[in-house]
């Protein structure tokens, strides 16, 4: 006899987007129910850059100062070094995640998070147990096998791993978070563009005390270049730092053409020897694993009732960073739709816009990390690495670099030139901070898009303009700072004005939902002593931004209007679905 389960939201996959949506969801008081294939969270540190974005969803739903208490903090991720070996030969550095002092002022002035490194391991437990503690149902070692829906909900049929039967949950709606192998997403029928297993790559994770090579140039990444690194992988081969200095993970490439190499200890031992260097410090190989790199997303990330989150639909390599990153992001954009239309405020017509607001995330991010591979070759061809020849002669080729000839100097240019373009991987502050939504839950106020001063990928450029993220000011409220982002969030709507917008404040409250207002400007609630907010704002002190649950900007007038409240209930008739 199958028994049913039943639950408003199902979420399959207890990773970091599945972890997130339970998270937000149970704290904006919806029911969910997540089920997960294993025994227990993830137990590789897997991805770990957590950048601004991330932790201001995180702060959002009261969990940043878990995260960094917990995290490696920026300062310690910044020299991304290339080198023939830890101990060997260093090649050049990029200082990077917001540690050139330069981009270190845009991280502070762009937000009130600072980016840290939260390996997967850590950051799904403070996630899954916030989520639990706030209502999430959590079932271990319950995988998902198929899914029906009707008009009214999804039936899913889960297999209990303990006791191997099969039954049935009932939900609402199905938040497909299962992974880069999503069987959500392909029962769905969503589809996807781009290519699997574009390359092989090895995971060996570790202990070993490197802080003789490390300490001194603190940072998490370590390219290497040694013979073989271009086969395969993600550009070269990488030590990456799960806790300073004695937790490790080395990323090695293999022909994927060839299949992956058995991955024995000895194996993994090797490759650690050849990529720190030096026999002589102690090694504890902990695991090893094999994946492929990925080119591929999702066109769709819905399907009635059922949407899927994370890997599910977008796969690519780890360069720069962004897939808990962006899995997180996704889960905070559906999760308040999914509360609006669920206690009836929203129509459904309001979810449509997830897909429209996350899948050309999900594809610009595919593409970034895919190109930012390919961006490392330029490194290898400046020391003439890329040819074939034995390992004698690139060892050759990169000690000519110190020469006194004029071909010398011309390759010391190269490499640093090549180096110095990684910033596109490490330093890419526009990714992580640039989103600009167009949808149904966007209502664009005829302002034409002023498009971006400066390198769109590089540097984060703050607006006000409908379907940005409200842009980020310290202001002030009696003896506490805070941010304007602080404002904002806890899933629901929020207007901001300044003096003279009383109008406004009159029509937020005589909506049917729940606008939460905030008026700045001197003896207000808050007060704006910097001036920053009224250099960031774009609109002046009568008028109004509305700002949706997830901090993005849905709606602004420039100035005061005689028909605010006329304006606002159109507004968010249109947002709601109910247009
Ligand atoms: P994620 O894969 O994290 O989670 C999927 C969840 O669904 C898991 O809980 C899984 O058990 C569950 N699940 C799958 N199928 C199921 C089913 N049928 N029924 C029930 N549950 C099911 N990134 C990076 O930046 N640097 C790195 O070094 C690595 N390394 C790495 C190693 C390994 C081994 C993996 C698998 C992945 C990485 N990644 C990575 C990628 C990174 O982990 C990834 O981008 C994010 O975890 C994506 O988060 P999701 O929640 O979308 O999927």
């Amino acid at each position: 006899v199958s028994t049913v389960v039943e639950t408003d939201v199902l979420i399959v996959g207890s990773g970091p987007a599945g972890a997130s949506a339970a998270l937000a969801l149970s704290t904006y008081g919806v029911p969910n129910l997540v089920v997960t294939r294993y025994a227990s969270l993830a137990d590789t540190p897997r991805a770990h850059i957590t950048n601004q974005r991330t932790m201001e969803v995180l702060r959002d739903l009261g969990v940043e100062q878990e995260v960094v208490a917990q995290a490696t903090p920026q300062h310690l991720m910044g020299n991304t070094t290339f080198c023939t070996s830890l101990a060997g030969e260093e090649l050049g550095r990029v200082r990077s995640w917001g540690n050139d002092p330069l981009v270190q002022a845009e991280h502070e002035l762009a937000s009130p998070t600072r980016m840290c490194d939260m390996p997967q391991h850590l950051m799904e437990p403070v996630l899954v147990d916030a989520a639990v503690a706030r209502g999430t149902r959590l079932r271990f070692e319950t995988e998902y096998l198929s899914h029906t829906q009707d008009a009214d909900g999804v039936t899913a049929t889960v297999r209990d791993r303990l006791r191997g039967d099969t039954y049935e949950i009932r939900a609402k709606y199905l938040i497909g978070a299962d992974g880069g192998r999503s069987k959500v997403a392909s029962d769905a029928g969503l589809p996807m563009g781009g290519q699997m297993g574009v390359a092989g790559s090895v995971n060996i994770v570790f202990e070993a005390d490197l802080t003789r090579y490390t300490a001194h140039r603190p940072s998490t990444l370590y390219w290497v270049l040694a013979p073989g690194a271009t086969v395969g992988g993600i550009g070269a081969g990488l030590v990456r730092c799960v806790r300073p200095w004695t937790e490790w993970l080395i990323v090695w490439g293999y022909d994927v053409t060839a299949g992956a190499p058995d991955l024995t200890t000895a194996y993994a031992e090797s490759v650690v020897r050849k990529l720190v260097g030096d026999d002589d410090i102690p090694v504890t190989i902990k695991s090893s694993s094999a994946w492929t790199v990925n080119e591929m997303y999702a066109e769709r990330y819905s399907n009635g009732r059922v949407f899927c989150a994370g890997d599910a639909v977008h796969r690519h390599p780890p360069s720069n960073g962004l897939g808990s990153n962006t899995s997180i992001q996704d889960a905070y954009n559906l999760a308040w739709k999914l509360k609006l239309v669920l206690d009836g405020t929203a129509g459904p017509a309001l979810l449509d816009s997830y897909t429209a607001e996350r899948a050309p995330v999900g594809r610009q991010i595919v593409t970034r990390a895919n190109r930012s591979i390919r961006e490392t070759a330029p490194v290898f061809e400046a020391l003439d690495g890329l040819s074939p020849q034995t390992p004698e002669q690139l060892w050759a080729n990169i000690a000519a670099r110190k020469d006194a000839t004029e071909a010398a100097e011309k390759q010391r240019d190269r490499l640093r030139e090549a180096i110095a373009f990684k910033v596109y991987e490490f330093n890419a502050h526009g990714v992580d901070l640039n989103q600009r939504y167009t949808s149904h839950a966007i209502v664009p106020d005829g302002t034409p898009d002023p498009g971006f001063a400066r390198d769109p990928e590089l540097h984060h450029q703050p607006s006000s303009r409908p379907g940005a993220r409200l842009p980020h000011a310290w202001i002030t409220s009696g003896t506490r700072t805070l941010s304007t982002l602080d404002t904002v969030g806890r899933g629901r709507f929020t207007l901001l004005t300044g003096i003279g917008g009383e109008g406004w404040v009159r029509a937020a409250e005589a909506q049917d939902i729940e606008i939460a207002t905030v008026v700045i400007g001197p003896g207000q609630e808050f007060e704006d002593p910097y001036g920053d907010w009224a250099r960031l704002r774009e609109i002046t002190d009568t008028g109004a931004l509305l700002v949706r649950p997830d901090g993005f900007v849905a709606f602004r007038h420039a100035s005061a209007a005689p028909d605010a409240g006329e304006l606002l209930a159109d507004t968010l008739r249109r947002i709601l679905g109910h247009a």
